[in-house]
């Protein structure tokens, strides 16, 4: 039981054709619905970190509750930074304790994201930590900045950018996309497993990260909506491709949206059900539950990681 790299995890995931479950925290009650879904699965899990989640809590706050998460459970945890945009931030997730971090400079042009992760890499390796990057542009919003199309990524490119910059693994943009709003209503979500594909017989053995995996269930969105949200148009990637992206070279899935409509759903209808409680124990509680719920869901029937610590 620790706080460890994702370098284990990645290694066994691959082998065992499963992926590790990247879930996105911001206050306690995420971190310890996470971390019992983990347990309860005995899955190794990661926990990240976005910066705007540490602007939220504060890095020494989300540090102390993990390690408080790891010592009751047991369970193994990588801590680790999504999206950091800059050098900065990397060091100040690296000198808050996280063992590994993204770097994301897929919104530079080729030659300035090689040359910044590369100097990501150097610092973080040279302090036990492992680094993520990504190649190719999602389609959504990415570190505010909003992409119209998706710029799938080049397995050429990504054999290169691995070899030049030393990266642990890489975010490869294959149709996901983040947040709730992925695709227009009509449109039927396909990922490139052929890029997928060609990318694993180049880069063999070679973790590969996937983004905006979110599947948005219709129920979490109908029941936010029928407690008075209005969340119309809703749609994410179909747990199957998911699955079988996770038999592949895909390592970790990264999840957020599923947990925070989840937790707005539960929430909502606690407020709906009951119009006269405000004990934030009762619905932050009940949102606690949603989202472990979430997450035991996810290790069984996307990740396939159950039973993945010894
Ligand atoms: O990829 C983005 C994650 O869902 C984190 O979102 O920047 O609003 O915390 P956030
Ligand atoms: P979703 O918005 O699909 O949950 O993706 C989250 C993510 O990629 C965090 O980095
Ligand atoms: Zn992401």
């Amino acid at each position: 039981m620790a706080l460890v790299t994702t370098k284990e995890m990645f290694k066994k995931a691959y082998e065992g054709k499963y992926a590790i479950g990247a879930f996105n925290i911001n206050n306690m009650e995420i971190i310890q619905g996470v971390i019992r879904g983990a347990k309860a699965k005995n899955s190794a899990v990661i926990l990240q970190c976005s910066t705007g989640a540490l602007k939220y809590a504060g890095p020494k706050y989300l540090k102390a509750m993990v390690d408080a998460a790891i010592e009751e459970t047991g369970v193994d945890v990588a801590l680790h930074l999504d999206h950091g945009p800059d050098f900065d931030s990397v060091k100040l997730a690296i000198e808050s304790g996280f063992t590994s971090v993204m770097f994301d400079g897929s919104h530079y042009d080729y030659e300035e994201n090689v040359q910044k992760t590369k100097e990501v890499v150097e610092y973080a390796h040279a302090h036990g930590v492992v680094v993520e990057a990504e190649l190719g542009v999602l389609a959504g919003v990415e570190d505010d900045v909003v992409a119209a199309e998706h710029i799938y990524t080049n397995p050429e490119q990504a054999v290169d950018f691995v070899n030049r910059t030393g990266v642990d693994s890489l975010a490869i943009a294959i149709g996901t996309s983040h947040g709730a709003f992925k695709f227009p209503p009509d449109f039927n979500p396909q990922l490139r497993f052929d890029i997928l594909e060609e990318i694993q017989s180049k880069l063999p053995g070679f973790p590969i990260v996937l983004h905006g995996a979110s599947a948005v269930d219709p129920n979490a969105v109908e029941t936010c909506n029928k407690y008075g949200g209005n969340i119309a148009g809703a749609k994410g990637i179909p747990v199957d491709m998911l699955r079988k992206a996770a038999s592949m070279a895909v390592c970790k899935i990264n999840m957020d949206t599923d947990l925070r409509l989840a937790m707005t759903a539960a929430i909502r209808k606690v407020f709906g059900d009951n119009p006269k409680e405000f004990d934030p124990r009762k619905y932050l509680g009940a949102g606690r539950d949603a989202v472990q719920k979430v997450v035991e869901g996810k290790i069984e029937f996307v990740l396939g990681s159950t039973n993945s610590l010894k």
